[in-house]
């Protein structure tokens, strides 16, 4: 089933959560890099039309972070790097190929 009633092509939600009690979280490590990171990506492109990079509370994929998910797919990526993101955004979101070795698989154990 196709929803063809979206706003934006493609939507990335990018976990800034900081927790200051110890435990991993993902604004802790370099989630505002990322959305920055995103969002100069998008802009150089000129696609802000079709493609929202956001700041995102808790993804509840701590573990696997820093985290981000991607609509409308809700493809989630773990441990995402600085490095990683232009291939993010070039392979799935310009051209709708996701990055396998940076997805997660909810069979994993958290
Ligand atoms: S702190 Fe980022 S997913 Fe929970």
């Amino acid at each position: 089933m196709t929803n063809n009633n979206l706003k934006f092509k493609k939507h990335i939600f990018i976990c800034i959560n900081k927790r200051t009690n110890g435990n991993k979280s993902c604004g802790e490590a370099h989630g505002m890099a990322l959305v920055d990171a995103f969002k100069t990506l998008i802009n150089s492109k000129k696609i802000n039309a079709e493609v929202r990079a956001q700041k995102a509370g808790c993804l509840d994929v701590c573990e696997f972070g820093p985290s981000i998910v991607v609509y409308p797919e809700g493809i989630f990526y773990k441990q995402i790097g600085i490095e990683d993101v232009q291939e993010i955004f070039e392979s799935h979101i310009c051209n709708n190929q996701p990055v396998e070795r940076l997805k997660i698989s909810f069979n994993e154990k958290l």
